[in-house]
């Protein structure tokens, strides 16, 4: 996952292969509630991880259900109904599928067994409203409290053990307004199960249901625990007396239909000629509505094919047909077909979506603001938005407002060199992401499932090359870019040593060129780092880092980078992670590195590095020989009493003695070696900028190479976006 303040696409191609996707947002939050409430145990399958499900899981476990969560399965102890905490503070950050159906819940629980349950957010969970359901539940008997502003969270819900709720004995429908949001009746039909042991309960909707889907999954779920609901169209719903819970024992939860929709809409831009995108998790049997996204996408032009529990994209009509288009039964999954416009043939118009306005931000002016950077024409409305593509793309830095779904599908604006109009020879515009890694909400993993599948021509493909003298602090410099950037990274002495340990492995002598040309030449390396799990996937070169600050490993060459939470790296299928740190591997690698086959022979496994969305390269000739047309170049230095310091700090921590003016003149000896060695020698490129590290922290050097970064990027930045950084 990016922890970083941007992300920059580069403009990308074509799309193919396939995605999985996690399990439904909405499905995981009303599973694990209604798991909460039912008795005994009930194991979730491929339930969600992320912000939303987090806040909910505490939540649970706050009210003292059982949890245990392992990688495929969740398994949850219910309260059958029965409350074991009375008093409690939830906190559910940005999540509307847990602060509705926890305040209904809780205030019914309260109001009957007694109870003080207070429920916070974050800022913008207390501007979305709840009055509607506030405004339901009280005429029942509820006891809730406005801490904020009334109308919104936080709330306070309580009562005394035994009381009742009179507007239930009374035999009274309940009402609640369907017209902001579903989740208000989403919220009761889970809730209200509690308290109908005895009697039905009747649920009115005064005004229009909106997203009526959304309420189909709520029925759905509270069939698989039991509960019959018999409803009149979307107006009146009556849970029969003796309604209970009853835990399915297991249930599998779908991939999300919302998140799939991002996938769609690539295969419908970019899954040209080649593959398609081929989309696991979700399919023709979903219950969700979103699902009816594909018809959408079909409608402007996208050829979908689909079967239980996967959907198969790709582009069918092209440019993308615009379309005029009714959205109240796909609230969500709508933002996607507003990016989609930006590569129709005429204007798109959406309409139905007031909710937009109290989503995780107010959806219709962000897509607004963010459509128009990229150069669209917007025309917005109390409950539509119409794009026009742009006449010329700009390039843009995307504020994302906190908002997981404008993060993933502004992403599908890098795919602007295959627009019709993209201007000259479809070059193409960069674009940034903001705020990237808001997409944990839902997809905590999409951009790296989004560089699976898409691609850029290599010329696209920013790299930023770091180099310098031994013991510069290059190596930690370029982990902790690569990092910031969220780029890819490329420790090219790790391939040397790869190619010295291969070598001593098969008794070849690291002075016999050809035979170790050869070797580095099949070099069977895998990699995973930050990105673990990747570990299977041996095509696919790969050295992440995640560095540390706190380990400011100035030494280059004993232990090698990278410092933290390393790389690991197999040869052969072997774990050699730690070999090949080692001060002889690091020998084996000086030697194995003069030779010019064996350069030669590396050569095309460092350009394969260069991967969408970046990469950072450090190594001697990387900014010379491989990456000779890098867009950034640092030469790092330090003089040598510098150098010598930290070294010397570096071998006292280990308990290693050494004399601090051995090794200036040591490092003094190398410099001079590597400056003048025939092969590679250790020089500057020409347009290389040099930074000299020796009074700055490795902090300081890292806010240096961004901010040249920064004044390359074309981006210019909004007003209001700066204004919030
Ligand atoms: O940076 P390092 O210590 O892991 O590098 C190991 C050896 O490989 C070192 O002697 C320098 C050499 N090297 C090279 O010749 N060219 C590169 N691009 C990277 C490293």
């Amino acid at each position: 996952m990016f922890d970083i303040p941007f992300l920059d696409l580069p403009p990308l191609r074509s799309a193919s292969g396939s995605v999985r996707l996690p399990g439904s947002k909405s499905i995981s939050n009303r599973v694990l509630l209604l798991a909460g409430l039912a008795a005994g145990e009930t194991v979730l399958l491929d339930l969600l991880d992320s912000d939303d499900t987090r806040v909910m899981l505490a939540a649970l476990r706050t009210l003292g259900c059982g949890v245990v969560q392992s990688e495929r399965e969740c398994r949850i102890t219910g309260l059958g109904g029965t409350l074991r905490v009375h008093e409690a503070q939830l906190f559910l950050g940005n999540a509307g599928t847990a602060m509705r159906p926890l305040a209904a819940t809780l205030a019914v629980l309260a109001a009957t067994q007694g109870g003080r349950f207070d429920l916070a957010g974050v800022p913008r969970m207390h501007e979305r409203p709840i009055g509607d359901l506030v405004d339901a539940l009280r005429p029942l008997g509820c006891d809730i409290v406005d801490l904020g502003r009334p109308g919104y969270p936080p709330l306070r819900v309580q009562g005394q053990a035994g009381g009742t709720l009179a507007g239930l004995e009374a035999g009274r429908p309940i009402r609640v307004r369907g017209d902001v949001s579903s989740q208000f009746l989403t919220a009761l039909l889970l809730a209200l199960p509690l308290v109908a042991a005895e009697r039905d309960v009747v649920i009115e909707v005064d005004g229009e249901l909106i997203s009526k889907p959304y309420v189909d999954i709520t029925l759905n779920l509270l069939g698989r625990f039991g509960i019959a609901v018999q409803r009149d169209g979307y107006r009146r719903f009556t849970l029969p007396a003796g309604s209970r819970y009853r835990s399915p024992g297991r249930l599998h939860v779908e991939g999300d239909a919302s998140s799939a929709s991002y996938f769609v809409a690539l295969g419908a831009i970019a899954a040209a000629g080649g593959a398609p995108v081929h989309i696991a998790g979700v399919g023709s049997d979903s219950i969700q509505g979103d699902i009816a996204f594909v018809d959408a996408a079909r409608a402007m032009g996208a050829a979908v094919q689909s079967g239980p529990g996967w959907i198969e994209v790709h582009r069918g009509r092209w440019p993308l047909q615009a379309l005029d288009i009714d959205a109240n039964h796909i609230p969500d999954a709508a933002m996607t077909l507003a990016v989609m416009a930006l590569y129709a043939d005429g204007p798109t118009r959406i309409r139905g979506i007031a909710s937009w306005r109290v989503k995780e931000t107010d959806r219709i002016a962000a897509m607004a603001a963010e459509l128009r950077k990229l150069g669209a024409e917007v025309t917005a409305g109390d409950d539509f938005i119409e794009v026009r593509p742009p006449a010329h793309w700009q390039a843009a830095s995307i504020h994302t407002y906190d908002d997981h779904r404008m993060a993933m599908c502004l992403a599908l604006a890098a795919f602007n060199p295959l627009a019709a109009n993209a201007g000259a020879g479809g070059a193409g515009v960069p674009v940034r992401i903001e705020d990237p890694r808001c997409v944990g909400k839902t997809f905590p993993d999409y951009f790296e499932a989004l560089f699976g599948v898409a691609s850029a021509a290599e010329a696209d493909v920013p790299v930023i090359t770091i180099d310098g003298p031994t013991a510069s602090g290059k190596g930690t410099l370029a982990a902790a870019v690569a990092q910031a950037l969220g780029y890819h990274l490329l420790d090219s002495g790790l391939l040397y040593r790869a190619t010295g340990l291969a070598a001593a492995e098969d008794g070849v002598s690291p002075d016999d060129e050809a035979a170790v040309a050869q070797l580095a030449a099949q070099l069977d390396l895998r990699f995973a780092g930050a990105e673990a799990g990747d570990a299977d996937d041996a095509s696919e070169p790969r050295a992440a880092a995640t560095p540390s600050f706190g380990d400011t490993a100035f030494d280059d060459s004993t232990p090698p980078r990278p410092p933290a939470e390393p790389t690991r790296v197999w040869l052969r299928g072997r774990d050699v992670s730690a070999e090949l740190r080692h001060e002889r591997t690091g020998l084996l690698a000086s030697r194995v590195s003069a030779l010019p086959a064996v350069r030669q022979a590396l050569h095309g496994l460092q350009l394969s590095f260069r991967r969408a969305p970046g990469l950072v390269a450090d190594g001697r000739d990387m900014g010379t020989v491989v990456f000779p047309r890098a867009a950034l170049k640092v030469f790092l230095t330090a003089d040598a009493a510098r150098r010598a310091e930290r070294r010397h700090k570096q071998l006292i921590s280990k308990g290693i003695q050494a004399s601090i003016d051995s090794l200036r003149a040591d490092l003094e000896a190398r410099d001079a070696r590597d400056r003048n060695r025939a092969v590679a020698p250790l020089k500057p490129a020409e347009d290389a900028l040099l930074l000299d590290n020796s009074d700055l922290t490795i902090e300081q050097s890292v806010a240096q190479v961004l901010s040249w970064w920064q004044a390359r990027c074309p981006f210019t930045r909004s007003a209001e976006a700066s204004s919030k950084a």
